[in-house]
Order: structure tokens, then C-alpha cells, then sequence
């Protein structure tokens, strides 16, 4: 086949509950342990458009209007088009084929949100559907995992679990849906913005001078699978109390062992700081635990929490000086197609 149509994904963001940090095979970014995320919904999200065609010129890609060409220098852009290639010879397209992808976020760019994941998984399902190859979700996700690690969780919605696998090749290192997206709709996370500048050390050179270096990092792969199995429970039966104790402890169980790193990763500012202080203040005033904190590779805090306490938790942080912008996302479902394309045919550009 030479002339393919337009196709268009939509994927939303995922925040880990139980992190990925370390990876034992960073060419295909297969994790020490497993992790565990809740899918955000559309307000945290990424577009999609793919062209394959033999018109076009040159492999190109566009992220909320910046042009890159599909080459070697620049991390991310190669691993998307290793995966682009991987994909197309499965397809048998011809290598004549070029292909155009534009990519737009839903939120404004340098807002300080990792758009890996959603954009990886909105790359692969597009891509997917562009060529008809009628792909599985667990090997979307396998594809997704290998241009960004976390991006594979983005791939089937609701609560999901990456499985680590053990298979050298990876072919078990993918994400499954654990629980749907209605099964615990109450779900919050208040992204706080604190920042938007970009980190300096990327999360790839992250995981793997931490897994390297650091003593603490040991024990971070069984505790993470534990945590994973408890919080699973938790989840079960609902239980935000007990399970934002564990989601707290297990980024700053994360973030210990990046401190612990040599020379050291530092994600939190102060900001981030007293947003933590906030969090403790509030779950104090409470008696319980109705707000948990969590951390990325950056200093914006993900607050997960349940519909009914948010106009607390926003009161809370009204206190804290220094928060850009707070958004707001509910449990989100998986990549899908969507029909409002952003390449205009005729000019073989972006709309
Ligand atoms: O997918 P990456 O390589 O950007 O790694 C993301 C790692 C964390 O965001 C820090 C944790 C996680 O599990 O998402």
C-alpha cells in the first residue's frame, strides 16, 4: 500500500502511585520493578496526527509547532523514530514511505508537564491505525514503553499496572488495565505547577545514574512490587486513607534514593516543599489522611485526593506562595481515535 489516510489519537497523562525509577534495559527501557498509575483525563492530554506517504519529502515531526526532523541527535526523536520504523516494517510499507506527525498538547508547552507519556502513546495508537495493524493493547504498550518508559501506562486507561517482566527481549514489560475508570470516580489528582522550568538532568540520564549509584536504591524493586500489591488492595476496597500513606511514602521513597545518587538528583524547590507542608498541615487539622502528595522527576506536585475534599485542598494551598496554576484531573480512559486531524492533506503540512 503507498497512499494512507490521516489518522488521529488522542492519549491522555498518567501519574505513578508506585513509581518506575531504574531501569535494567535502558535501550528498551525495561524497569527493575513495577509500577503502578492512574490514567488523567483530557484536560492532561496529547493529539496526535499521522501521514504515511510517499509525498512527502522528508520524516518530520511537529510538537505544538516546533519542527524536528526525524534523526539521531536529540533522544526522545530518535526513539520515536526507531519505533515509527519498527512499526512500518511490520506493516511491510516501504521504506520510500515517509511519514509526517504532528502532536499538540493540551496544555501550553514549558507548563512544566512531562508530555512523554501521553505523547508517546498517542503517537504509537496513530501510527497503529495509519498502517491497519490491528495491534493488541499489549504490544501498543510495548511499543509506547520503548520511546518513554511511563508512556506505556498511558495506553490502556483507568488504574494501570506495568508489569516488569523478566524476558530480555521485553515482551513481558507491558501495562494492563487493573481497574476502570468509573470504578473509583471520586479519583482526583490537582496537578500544582510550581515550575516550568526544564529539569537538568532528564529522566533517562535519571534512572540510570540512580540505579547505578545509589545504596538506597537497592531496596526500592521489592518494596515497590509490595507496595504494588497492597495499594492494589486498597484500591479494591476504596480505602483512600491508608492508601495515601503509601502513595506519600513511596515517591519520597523515590526521591530518597535520588538524593542518594551520585552526584545527588534533586527534584523538589521549596515550593514543592511547602506544598508537602501544606498537605501535612491539612491531613493534620483532619485527623486522617484525605490528600496525598506525589513527585515525578520534577517539582510539581500531583495531590491525589477525592472529590468530595478538593475545595479543602485547594483552601490549603491558597497558603502557599509561589504555586503557578493548579490543574485539575479526574481518572481518565485509555488512548482512542479521535477525528479532528492536524495535518491539512493538500499541503502535506500542519494545519
Ligand atoms: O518515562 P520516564 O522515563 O520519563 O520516567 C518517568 C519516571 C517517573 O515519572 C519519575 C515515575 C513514573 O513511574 O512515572
Amino acid at each position: 500500500m503507498e497512499d494512507f489516510e490521516i489518522k488521529t489519537a488522542l492519549a491522555s497523562s498518567n501519574i505513578a502511585l508506585i513509581k518506575y525509577w531504574g531501569r535494567r534495559d535502558s535501550k528498551l527501557n525495561l524497569p527493575f520493578n513495577s509500577s503502578l498509575s492512574l490514567t488523567l483525563d483530557g484536560s492532561i492530554s496529547t493529539r496526535t496526527s499521522v501521514l504515511f506517504s510517499r509525498k512527502i519529502t522528508n520524516n518530520a515531526i511537529y510538537i505544538d509547532g516546533k519542527k524536528f526532523a526525524l534523526s539521531g541527535r536529540n533522544e526522545k526523536i530518535s526513539r520515536i523514530f526507531k519505533v515509527v520504523t519498527a512499526m512500518k516494517k511490520l506493516g511491510n510499507v516501504n521504506r520510500e514511505v515517509k511519514v509526517l506527525i504532528v502532536s499538540k498538547n493540551s496544555f501550553p508547552m514549558g507548563a512544566g508537564i512531562a508530555s512523554s507519556a501521553s505523547g508517546g502513546a498517542a503517537l504509537v495508537y496513530a501510527v497503529n491505525d495509519a498502517l491497519g495493524l490491528d495491534l493488541s493493547m499489549r504490544e501498543l504498550s510495548i511499543y509506547a514503553r520503548e520511546i518513554s518508559g511511563s508512556a506505556c501506562r498511558s495506553i490502556p486507561g483507568g488504574i494501570v499496572r506495568w508489569r516488569r517482566g523478566k524476558e530480555k527481549d521485553g515482551s513481558d514489560s507491558y501495562a494492563e488495565k487493573m481497574f476502570d475508570s468509573s470504578y473509583w470516580e471520586e479519583l482526583r489528582d490537582l496537578v500544582v505547577i510550581v515550575s516550568n522550568e526544564k529539569k537538568r538532568i532528564s529522566s533517562s540520564e535519571g534512572h540510570d545514574i540512580t540505579s547505578s549509584t545509589s545504596e538506597l536504591f537497592s531496596v526500592r524493586p521489592a518494596l515497590a512490587e509490595k507496595n504494588i500489591r497492597i495499594a492494589t488492595d486498597l484500591i479494591r476496597k476504596k480505602n483512600f486513607e491508608r492508601l495515601g500513606e503509601i502513595i506519600m511514602r513511596d515517591s519520597n521513597n523515590m526521591h530518597a534514593a535520588m538524593m542518594d545518587s551520585w552526584p545527588p538528583i534533586i527534584y523538589l524547590n521549596d515550593v514543592s516543599r511547602a506544598v508537602i507542608q501544606a498537605v501535612e498541615k491539612l491531613n493534620g487539622m483532619e485527623g486522617r489522611i484525605i490528600v496525598a502528595y506525589t513527585f515525578d522527576a520534577g517539582p510539581n506536585p500531583h495531590l491525589i485526593t477525592l472529590r468530595g475534599y478538593e475545595p479543602k485542598v485547594e483552601e490549603a494551598l491558597k497558603n502557599v506562595k509561589g504555586i503557578k496554576r493548579v490543574i485539575k484531573s479526574s481518572v481518565g480512559d485509555g488512548a482512542k481515535p479521535v477525528s479532528e486531524s492536524l495535518i491539512d492533506h493538500a499541503s502535506l503540512a500542519p494545519c
